[in-house]
């Protein structure tokens, strides 16, 4: 071997050597979620056509395929029969009209039904036909169908099914079932005048899918819009809809198909810094009976990554009466349980200040959920350190007692003990940090990139002593292990 030929090989060895400071190893880099829903490569906004149908979930997702960030939207596709582990599947949905705009006639936000009745005539066979509403940019509201369980889409011949207003910016159509009327029902996010101040949900009707008529506007909402009915869980007999925005704030009303008429005012659903475009799934079966939501984490910073985007791991929502009035509850689905491995298991312990006596210093890691119930006793604060390390401080979780106030990363949420206790439900994946609070009164989203070396986990309590009544710590084991 002469002298450059050893020289070359050195450089080859010296750059082949794994790297690690970003592994890039797919579904395996450093800023990848690794329970979180991310697309393979390219960006992801809003998640779209949320369906059940034979037992899988889809999930459609606004997706440009030609780079890492926003425009020439497509329907990225990905299906699961558990909404944790995805298959990747072909786009769905394509750019109408051949565009090759950046905007125009892209396949924007929508939603997805299962076409019981056969009303657009396409079933093939005992496989009900899945019909997608999306807003094509500047072209019209728009339907497509798959006759293969969404295998396959076509586009309906006779689109749009709401021509283009060019005054109305409408977008995002949400279809659901409306029983009462026995009518579907869309709502639409739109202006219905000139003014800006007009923007909101305008509520449409069908009795075939494909003729759409207009019935009422609402103002005070800005896209994705979601209208969902609601069994009140500590009152049987009581129903109550809610009508989501974009940024997932909702009102509480009641709606007779054609009409909605608010009973609250604007709440938050989240309170974090990353959550946006919620969509709820439609056509889960009865014998279920969930609602069950995902959104797009809006925001979110993946350094080097393939791919620009993530989900919100998926929340089961539902509405609980309290004296204050009604109130949506969010919880991280049950299915959660089948990925996650008790690591720490506490009872009955007391956090002391000032002394160096870390009670979870044995649960370290990236992917972790955390579940505690805490008796506040003479604790000023309290709180945990994710992702901590003694070079880099770890991103931290703070309940302040005297104020009663919930903070994780910059964002301060008001958070009243039941009681004397407080319980926190924190999923912690590569790039996020989702903190359900009081069995998911309070949720408070927010992606970050932490240092990847940096793993450690630190239970604090300042001022005085914090009761630990009870705290699971579970490693959460990736979702993409079988690409192994
Ligand atoms: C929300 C949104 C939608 C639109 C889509 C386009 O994030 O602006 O209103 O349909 O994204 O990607």
């Amino acid at each position: 071997m002469n002298f450059l030929s050893t020289a070359l090989l050195s450089i080859t060895v010296l750059f082949s050597v794994p790297d690690k400071k970003n592994n890039k190893e797919p579904y395996r880099e450093d800023y990848r979620p690794q329970y979180h829903f991310t697309p393979e490569k390219n960006w992801m906004n809003d998640p779209n056509g949320l369906v059940y149908y034979d037992g899988e979930y889809h999930l459609f997702y606004q997706h440009n395929p030609k780079g890492n960030e926003w425009g020439y939207m497509h329907w990225g596709h990905a299906i699961s029969t558990d909404l944790m582990h995805w298959e990747n599947y072909p786009i769905a949905l394509y750019p109408d009209d051949n565009s090759e705009d950046k905007v125009n006639c892209t396949a924007y936000s929508g939603s997805a039904i299962v076409d019981e009745k056969n009303l657009l005539g396409k079933q093939k066979g005992d496989t009900k036909t899945l019909v997608a509403f999306y807003t094509s940019q500047n072209c019209g509201q728009r339907m497509a169908y798959s006759t293969d369980k969404g295998r396959n889409w076509k586009k309906y011949e006779n689109n749009p099914i709401i021509p283009l207003d060019e005054k109305d910016d409408a977008r995002d159509p949400k279809v659901i079932w409306h029983e009462p009327t026995q009518k579907w029902v869309m709502v639409l996010y739109r202006k219905s005048n000139d003014s800006d101040n007009s923007k909101g949900v305008s509520f449409y009707t069908s009795d075939n899918l494909t003729d759409w008529e207009w019935k009422s506007h609402i103002h005070g909402f800005f896209e994705c819009p979601d209208l969902v009915k609601f069994k009140v869980e500590n009152r049987p007999e009581e129903t109550v809809w809610a009508l989501f925005d974009g940024d997932g704030t909702y009102l509480f009303g009641n709606f007779d198909g054609a009409e909605f008429t608010p009973i609250s005012g604007k709440m938050k659903s989240d309170w974090g810094k990353n959550f946006y475009a919620t969509q709820t799934w439609s056509n889960i079966p009865a014998s279920d009976g969930r609602t069950i939501q995902i959104a797009w984490m809006r925001g979110g910073e993946y350094p080097e990554m393939p791919f620009n985007g993530q989900m919100t791991f998926p929340s089961e929502l539902s509405v609980r009466h309290f004296p204050s009035g009604y109130k949506l509850i969010r919880k991280p689905i049950a299915e959660i349980t089948s990925i996650q491995k008790n690591i720490l298991d506490i009872e009955d312990k007391n956090v002391i200040p000032g002394i160096n006596d870390n009670k979870v210093k044995k649960a370290s890691g990236d992917c972790l959920r955390i579940v505690g119930e805490f008796d506040l006793k003479t604790s000023d604060n309290f709180g945990f350190l994710v992702r901590n390390s003694t070079k880099k401080p770890g991103t931290e979780i703070l309940y302040n007692v005297k104020r009663g106030t919930l903070s994780v990363m910059g964002v301060t949420v008001p958070l009243l003990p039941i009681g004397t206790k407080i319980k926190l439900d924190i999923l912690l994946d590569r790039t996020s940090i989702e903190v359900y609070a009081n069995d998911g009164q309070t949720v408070v989203s927010n992606c970050f990139t932490a240092d990847p070396k940096s793993n450690g986990l630190v239970l604090f309590s300042n001022g005085g002593e914090l009761g630990i009544d009870k705290l699971d710590v579970y490693e959460i084991k990736s979702v993409w292990e079988k690409k192994d």
